[in-house]
Order: structure tokens, then sequence, then C-alpha cells
């Protein structure tokens, strides 16, 4: 009897023939937080399975299984930083228990974890109804690992879920799964089922919130490519040829002035999609976001670089220290901006091939472009007459 009630208490979910069991002590579901039981499961032909707490792989709190070449299975606990390899999380308190290791074909983790209820990037309420959870596996060779870092591939499936806390909750602190052996799909008689067999009796909390994910995700992807085309033609295209009006005799200074203003208006409508989308996947202290509002910072300054600039040249007909400034903070923060775009790229991830090339390319050429922008904007003022006043500035009378 015991072991029926026991089996009542785990709530499974299975996509194709990969299988995960949850539960959540009745202590645990009484507090909302402390020990839970859970379980990942799937045939050997799988490279690597995956679970994660959260509803994308940024800030989620992952747990990867795969075999580790002694016929046991290796438990990686990682932190989902985005659309890239998650890292070893070292702060996750997870124990293998009873019932791992590979039997049948299948790999089995029966796993206990202590500190499930907040993770860095998240936290759940066990005693709620339900909480968002994420899974994905690659098909493929064998990892054969006991490295709890090893290097994964890129899975083939993925998705996120609601997991039904109510069917869950219950039972005491033992590991279930070794009291309830009809609740687990580490059997002969799983191994082959695609999908899951409503005959193992506690399967009914099965995927029917799998695709739940998809709307926000895709508004997301369109603001991410929407971003990261905003900001590519900002400082690929824009910026630059800003910077370059400037050394073309005859066109007046207030026409690089205000073009790049109007650059960096652009460059505020990609930078606060940007912002947006490294808050919701909390990417914001990634490298290129960190690199962007950087940029968004010092670029703020450069009008009024640029404008006191023109005022002491009007009177000194020379450069002085805030014309450097105004132009090498300038020309540095379009080459990184250059730069940082392939960041935004990698960071990313499921950027098209196409996407990438064009960039590469866009980047590689203006970034030429632009060197030789600089330098001849560098031969100009060295062979500019100490006296001489700039065409640009001869022909502005403005009171700057
Ligand atoms: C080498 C390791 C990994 C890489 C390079 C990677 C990369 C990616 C990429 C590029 C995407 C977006 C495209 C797509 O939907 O396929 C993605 C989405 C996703 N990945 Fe991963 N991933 C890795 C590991 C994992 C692991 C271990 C999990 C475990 C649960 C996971 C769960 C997900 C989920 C649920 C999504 C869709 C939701 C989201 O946008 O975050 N990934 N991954
Ligand atoms: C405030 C500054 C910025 C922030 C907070 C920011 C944030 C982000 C985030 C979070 C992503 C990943 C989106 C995802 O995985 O769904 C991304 C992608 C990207 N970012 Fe930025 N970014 C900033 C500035 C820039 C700048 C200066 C560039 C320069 C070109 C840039 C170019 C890109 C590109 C090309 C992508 C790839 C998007 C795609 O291809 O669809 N970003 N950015
Ligand atoms: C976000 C706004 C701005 C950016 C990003 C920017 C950027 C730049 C850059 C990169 C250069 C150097 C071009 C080269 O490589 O040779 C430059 C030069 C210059 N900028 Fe700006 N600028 C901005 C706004 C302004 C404004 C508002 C003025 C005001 C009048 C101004 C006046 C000048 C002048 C006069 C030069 C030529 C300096 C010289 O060669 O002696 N800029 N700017």
């Amino acid at each position: 009897m015991a072991v029926a009630s026991q089996a009542q208490h785990l709530s499974k979910q299975c996509f194709s023939d990969v299988c995960y069991q949850l539960n959540i002590p009745q202590q645990t579901a009484k507090s909302g937080s402390g020990d839970i039981f859970f379980q990942i499961s799937g045939p050997t032909s799988y490279s690597w399975i995956g679970l994660g707490q959260g509803s994308q792989m940024a800030g989620s709190n992952i747990f990867v299984v795969y075999t580790d070449g002694k016929d046991n299975v290796t438990l990686s606990p990682r932190r989902g930083t985005g659309h890239v390899e998650p890292e070893h999380d070292r702060s996750a308190n997870v124990t293998l228990l009873e019932g791992s290791g590979i039997s049948n074909g299948r790999m089995v983790a029966n796993v206990l974890c202590t500190n499930c209820v907040k993770w860095q990037g998240g936290s759940t309420d066990f005693s709620g109804n339900s909480g968002d959870w994420i899974y994905a596996s690659r098909p493929g060779d064998a990892l054969d690992s006991t490295s709890v870092s090893e290097e994964l591939e890129q899975h083939e499936a993925n998705g996120s879920f609601t997991w039904d806390y109510v069917k869950a909750q219950g039972g005491s602190s033992g590991n279930p799964f070794i009291a309830a052996p009809q609740g687990s799909p580490s059997h002969t008689g799983m191994s082959s089922t695609p999908t899951v067999s409503s005959g193992t009796g506690n399967s009914g909390a099965e995927s029917n919130t799998v695709e739940a994910s998809s709307d926000s995700a895709s508004s997301s992807d369109m603001t991410a490519t929407a971003h990261g085309s905003l900001a590519a033609v900002t400082f690929l295209v824009l910026f630059p040829v800003g910077a370059a009006l400037v050394r073309i005799p005859g066109i007046g200074v207030w026409i690089h002035a205000g073009f790049q203003i109007f650059s960096y208006c652009c460059f505020i409508a990609a930078a606060g999609m940007g912002i947006w989308l490294a808050m919701t996947e909390n990417l914001l202290d990634h490298v290129h976001s960190i690199i962007g509002m950087v940029l968004l910072g010092v670029l703020f300054i450069q009008p009024l670089g640029g404008v006191l600039h023109h005022r002491a040249y009007e009177v000194k007909q020379s450069r002085t220290i805030v014309s450097y400034i105004h132009i090498w903070l300038g020309r540095l923060a379009i080459l990184l901006g250059m730069i940082n775009g392939g960041l935004g790229i990698q960071l990313r991830g499921d950027v098209k091939h196409g996407y990438i090339i064009a960039y590469s390319v866009v980047a590689g050429v203006m970034g030429v472009l632009f060197l030789a922008v600089i330098a001849f904007g560098e031969v100009q003022a060295s062979r500019r007459p100490k006296t001489d006043v700039r065409g640009d500035v001869k022909q502005d009378k403005s009171p700057l």
C-alpha cells in the first residue's frame, strides 16, 4: 500500500522517449521550500538529457545527465546564461540517489535537490499549483564522462512546460523512485515507447502545456532581431558615414552634428530593445550588454564634446584637448560597437549562418573604410596650417 500511495505523488512529463518525474514531499509542499526529488530518464542513444527550472535557458537552474563510461550516469548541475552552453553550477545541492544508473538501454538519474527553491536567476514556490520548467536533449554518441562540466553539443529537441505541482505534492522525504517502481520509466517496457504511456498510473500530467512558451519566445525573438538589425545598421553604416561626412570638403560641421545625433537616436531605440531583452533574459551582466551600455553612456556626451570642440576651434584655429576627446572617443566607440555586434550574434546563438556572414563582411568592409577615414583625418589635420580654418568652420558662422 505504501508503494501505491507514494506513486501518486509523482508527476510525470515525457517528451518523445525522454521522461521526467517530480515529487515534492509533504514537508516541502507545506512550507513552499525544502527538498524535492526528480528523475531524468531516457535512452542511451542520447548524448545528454537536460531538465531545468525556469521558462527559458537564460537564468534557469539546469540539470544535465549523461553516461559516465562506467555503467553509471553523471549528473551535471548548470546555470543557464543564454543561448549558449550552460556553465557548471557549483552552488547546486544535488545528490544522485539509489536507482540511478544504466539499465535496459536507458540512463536514469534519481535526484535529491535540497536548494532547488531558489537559484541564481530565479525561484519557485513548491507550495503553489505549478511551476515553469524547461527540457532539452541531444541524440548522439555517449559522452562517457565523469566530468560535471563536460562540453555539450547543442540540443536537437527543447521546450518549456508548466509542471503540475499539485500532482507531485505529498509523501515522506525518502527516495520516491525506489518506492514506486511502477512509476519509473527505467523499465524495459518504457524504452521503446515513443510517448508517455498513460498506463504508468501517474502520467496524467503529461505535456499539455508544452507549447505555452512559443508566443513569448517569438516576441522576444522579434525584438532581438529588431535590436540586432537596428544596432548593426547604426554602427556599421550610420555612425561611420556621419564621421566621414566631417572630412568631406564643403559639408558643414552641422551636417555631421545633425547626422550623428540622428544616429545616436537610432542607437537609443536599439539599446532600449537590447536592455529590455537583457532584463527579461537575465543577460544584463553579459559582456555584450555591458559594452553596449557603456557605449550608450559614452556616445551621450559626444554632442557636447563636439560643440565644445567647435567653439574652441573657432577661437584657437587648432585642436584642443576637447577635440581629441571628441574625435578619439567617437572613433573608438564606433569601432567597439562594430565588434560588439559580433558578440551580440554570439550571445543570441541561433542566428542564421547567412546573417553572420553578412554581418562579418559588412563589418570588415566598413571597418577598413572607417580606418581609412581616420587615417585621412589625421593626414588632413597634420597638413593643416595652424592659422588655416577648416572649410566647414569657415563656412559656419554660428555663434558656437
Ligand atoms: C551546448 C549546450 C547548449 C547550447 C549551445 C544551447 C543553445 C540554444 C539555442 C541556440 C537556443 C535557441 C534556438 C533553439 O530553440 O533551438 C536554445 C534554446 C533552448 N535551450 Fe538550449 N542550448 C544548450 C543546452 C541546453 C540545455 C542543457 C538545456 C536544458 C534544459 C537547454 C534548453 C533550452 C530551451 C528550453 C530552449 C528554448 C527556450 C529558450 O529560448 O531559452 N539548452 N538553446
Ligand atoms: C544597451 C546596449 C545593448 C544591450 C543591453 C544589448 C543586449 C543584447 C541582448 C540581450 C542580445 C541577445 C538577444 C537574445 O539572445 O535573444 C543582443 C543581441 C544582439 N545585439 Fe545587442 N545589446 C546592446 C547593444 C548592441 C550594440 C552596440 C550592437 C552593435 C551592433 C548590438 C548588436 C547586437 C546583435 C547584432 C545581436 C544579435 C541579434 C540577432 O542577430 O538577432 N547590440 N543584444
Ligand atoms: C553622437 C554624436 C557625435 C558623434 C558620435 C561624433 C563622432 C565624431 C567622430 C568619430 C569624429 C572623427 C572623425 C574622423 O575619424 O576623422 C568627429 C569629428 C568631429 N566632430 Fe563629431 N560627433 C558627434 C557630434 C558632433 C557635434 C554635435 C558636433 C558639433 C558641432 C561635432 C563636431 C565635430 C567636428 C568639428 C569634428 C572634426 C574635428 C577635427 O577634425 O578637427 N560632432 N565626430
